[in-house]
């Protein structure tokens, strides 16, 4: 078979690992052809294509962002998108698709399976939101970079009786925030799922100036004050539809150090979050997920995705994987809370 392999949406830690595995156990294994599309939908889209053979993939392990670039480009917003796909795969001998993305990207390659593409999925984001797989690459890296960095801002943060607001990545799901919080000891933890109320943080914040240490306010950039929509710093949508989320942070020190009187600064860790290197964690995870992602395709195993279920890699419909969101529950939340103020 000859096998094209794509990564769309935003890049994270360990796609590189995930193409090595796909490309290592695909021609190694079973002899299967690869080529490699060029910037996530946009490669098919354009038929544009790189030679991705195990030359192309040795010593890319360990490297962040992807050798086969990314964009989010929707297919389904361009005129004929589908049709184009279909005859660029056609004219470059091109058999199925191996989609390594998010819920833009593989929900793109729900709808193309369902017009009779065969593809195999490989859910990646360091959001963590893809439903049908308790975990995704490159939320590990994610995690661990805002968990340092909230550590580095505890130590001046206290030196100088500051309150530093640590804004995180997310985009409408918490976990990054809601993890590195609970790992790096933050004051309080803001997330997308449950609106806050500016007093009551303001009051942890306060009593937290009682002691010697100063409050670390975590904030997932798409939380939300309760009385107030969601504060961004532009209109801009992209290709899916989704807002560039980000501004929360900068808002939320303003608002702290009207009210307290105490100097408030925001640190906001932007794609710091999502380059370099992927943790060990992260690169073990996506080289399961492409050892699984190649037997599925070499088994017609269309229209799935692999996905991690306790330590198990299982397989999904990409349908089902894409329905919703995975939001982070009230009970895992509540667990956080206990440690606010
Ligand atoms: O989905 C990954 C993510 O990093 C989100 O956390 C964030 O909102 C978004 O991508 C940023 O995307 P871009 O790099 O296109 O601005």
């Amino acid at each position: 078979m000859r096998i094209g392999v794509l990564t769309g949406g935003g890049d994270c830690p360990g796609l590189n690992a995930v193409i090595r595995a796909v490309v290592r156990k695909g021609a190694g294994t079973y002899g299967h052809e690869f080529v490699g599309f060029r910037d996530g939908w946009r490669g098919p889209l354009d038929g544009e294509t790189m030679p991705l053979g195990i030359e192309e993939v040795r010593g890319i392990l360990p490297r962040g962002g992807t050798i086969l670039g990314s964009s989010r480009t929707n297919p389904f917003r361009v005129d004929g998108g589908v049709e184009k796909i279909k005859a660029n795969l056609a004219d470059r001998g091109v058999d199925a698709l191996i989609a390594i993305g998010g819920e833009d990207t593989l929900g793109v390659a729900a709808k193309l399976h369902e017009s009779g593409v065969c593809v195999v999925g490989v859910p990646k984001t360091i959001d963590n939101d893809l439903g049908s797989t308790d975990y995704t690459f490159g939320f590990d890296t994610a995690v661990n970079i805002a968990m340092e960095a909230i550590d580095r801002l505890h130590t001046t943060a206290e030196s100088h009786h500051r309150t530093v607001v640590v804004e995180v990545m997310g985009r409408h799901a918490g976990w990054i925030a809601l993890q590195s919080g609970l790992a790096g000891g933050a004051n309080v933890i803001l997330l997308p799922e449950t609106p806050f109320d500016l007093d009551r943080v303001v009051a942890y914040v306060q009593d937290r100036f009682k002691t010697r240490y100063s409050p670390i306010v975590v904030v997932a950039e798409g939380a939300l004050p309760v009385d107030r929509g969601m504060v961004t710093q532009t209109e801009q949508l992209d290709a899916f539809g989704h807002a560039r989320l980000g501004g929360i942070g900068t808002w939320l020190a303003g608002e702290i150090e009207k009210r307290t009187g105490k100097e408030a600064r925001a640190v906001v860790l932007g794609h710091i979050q999502r380059g370099g290197t992927p943790s060990a964690f992260d690169r073990v995870l996506a080289t399961r997920f492409g050892l699984h992602a190649i037997d599925a395709a070499h088994e017609s195993a269309w229209g799935m995705m692999v996905a991690l279920r306790g330590t198990e890699i299982v397989r999904v419909p990409l349908a089902e994987a894409t329905r919703e969101l995975k939001t982070v529950p009230p009970e895992r939340y509540a667990e956080a809370e206990v440690f606010f103020g």
